[in-house]
């Protein structure tokens, strides 16, 4: 980083000693998180820079300083937004010095963030995702007492980074690869309000994970709205395969995870990749949205049903342990029940260990939402039920199939339930209970699968 405060660090730093001084007291933060991975990652960095600032991490909304992170990928994610406002308003009529901040993909949308400049006064600084980095200057621009403070980029001018980060757990961390989607799938708002795909440099990425090793993660997560793009238009392109070999090879670094993939763009390099490299967990997740060819062509997702098919097949012929999820969209505008039976068909051919399943939810200025055809909201409900149902029965079906194996489990905590038990993650991401105590927490063992109850295995330590 510069010598000069580029960041606004040292501003800040003074602008929360003055604000902590009219409270009395040194001042408390809290980032609410919506949606996914990568807004996690985008929180930490929140947290991290308030932290380095001097706030101190509060627990709840009633901290002196509330930053939602927004998702908006559906519209309850906008919903619940909209009732947590309400609230934070009532708690800032009992305390006016309460600072309440917005981010995140919602408020890439011009009209969320009007809405909330007319109609939310209580709201102090909004902000987006291309200039997230921007947080601690106009963080201290509001505690200098300047008006309400709305900035927002209608596109990315740089990957800044040296943010100051918090992670939310010593052992695991997130590393962002890539931010923002090229794919425009026809239903999704990610490209319009994250941009065009950016991706970090290969030599950015691995010094972040170098630096994460030294303080203690065992465990990656990469993260990109499409991982399998990676290295696209740097200087010296590279591929996510070979990314992922360079990341393995990094000391420290147990296991290496990674999220999400495209089926259009997932290589048989990179299925050796995972096939040769013990550390890339036996975890793979790849969003299906619909079975039917028709409507994966109206989705605009490059790929067809028997395309999807034959990949998982390759996939699972290279590394056949590996543990499959998805995501699947149910009444995409034009669903007929006999598109609707193909998904329920490639579910049943394919054996996801589990699915997130969602109801299409239209998106504005998305071409899907224009789209003719929309299908009525009690079809949908009954397709969405009987989906469930299958992804659950199979799942429930699938699980246990480790039962008698002996497999590495990071131990994340204590069993909550159990006093005594400790609560592990397998590779492929299903979680076991053993006996072991809190010197554990943060290490791979060895555990014996002896049982499975529900969706999870009981098992013991060797
Ligand atoms: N409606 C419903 N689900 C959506 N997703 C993305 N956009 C929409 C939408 N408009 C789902 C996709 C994606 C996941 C993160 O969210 O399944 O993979
Ligand atoms: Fe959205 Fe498609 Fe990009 Fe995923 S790949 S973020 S679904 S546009």
């Amino acid at each position: 980083m510069p010598e000069t405060d580029a960041l606004n660090m040292d501003r800040l730093r003074r602008e929360t000693a003055a604000y902590g001084a009219r409270l009395g007291r040194r001042p408390s933060a809290c980032v609410v998180t919506f949606g996914c991975q990568m807004n996690a990652r985008d929180s930490e960095k929140l947290l991290g820079v308030l932290l380095a600032a001097g706030f101190k991490e509060a627990a709840d909304e009633t901290a002196d300083l509330v930053v939602i992170n927004t998702c908006t990928v559906r519209e309850n994610a906008n919903e619940r937004l909209y009732g947590h406002l309400g609230h934070l308003n009532s708690m800032k009529r009992e305390h006016p010095e309460k600072l309440i901040a917005l981010c995140g993909c919602m408020m890439q949308e011009a009209d969320e963030a009007e809405k909330i400049k007319t109609k939310y006064p209580f709201v102090d600084l909004v902000f987006g995702t291309h200039n997230l980095y921007r947080f601690p200057a106009l963080l201290a621009d509001r505690m200098a007492g300047g008006g309400r403070v709305f900035e927002l980029w209608d596109s990315p001018k740089a990957i800044v980074e040296d943010l100051p980060k918090k992670r939310e757990v010593p052992y695991r961390s997130g590393v962002n690869i890539s931010f923002g989607c090229d794919n425009f799938c026809s239903y999704c708002i990610v490209p319009y309000v994250r941009g065009r795909e950016r991706s970090r440099r290969l030599e950015d990425i691995l010094k972040e994970v170098c630096e994460l090793a030294d303080d203690g993660v065992i465990e990656i997560m990469l993260l990109g709205q499409n991982v399998n793009s990676y290295g696209k238009g740097l200087e010296s392109p590279v591929s996510f395969a070979e990314l992922l070999k360079q990341v393995c090879a990094v000391e420290g670094i147990k296991r290496v995870r990674f999220m999400t993939s495209h089926p259009k763009d997932l290589s048989d390099a990179l299925i050796e990749a995972i096939r040769d490299n013990e550390k890339v967990c036996r975890h793979l997740h790849l969003p299906l949205q619909s079975g039917s060819s028709r409507i994966l062509k109206a989705m605009n997702r490059r790929y067809d049903k028997e395309g999807y098919l034959a990949l998982t097949e390759r996939i699972r012929a290279a590394v056949p342990d590996i543990s499959l999820t998805t995501d699947i969209i149910v009444g995409f505008p034009g669903e007929t029940e006999e598109d609707f039976e193909e998904t329920l068909d490639v579910v049943r051919r394919v054996r996801f260990d589990s699915a997130f399943t969602f109801i299409y939810s239209p998106r504005t200025g998305t071409p899907a939402a224009a789209m003719p055809d929309q299908v009525p909201k009690e079809v949908v409900k009954e397709r969405f039920a009987r989906l469930l149902d299958l992804v659950q029965k199979i799942g429930a079906e699938e699980s246990g199939r480790d039962v008698g194996r002996i497999l590495p489990a990071l131990v994340e905590g204590l069993d909550a339930a159990t006093p005594g038990r400790v609560t592990g993650r397998l590779g492929n991401n299903v979680m076991v209970h053993f006996p072991g105590d809190a010197s554990l927490i943060g290490q791979i063992v060895d555990v014996h699968l002896k049982e499975v109850r529900g969706f999870y295995y009981i098992g013991e330590k060797v």
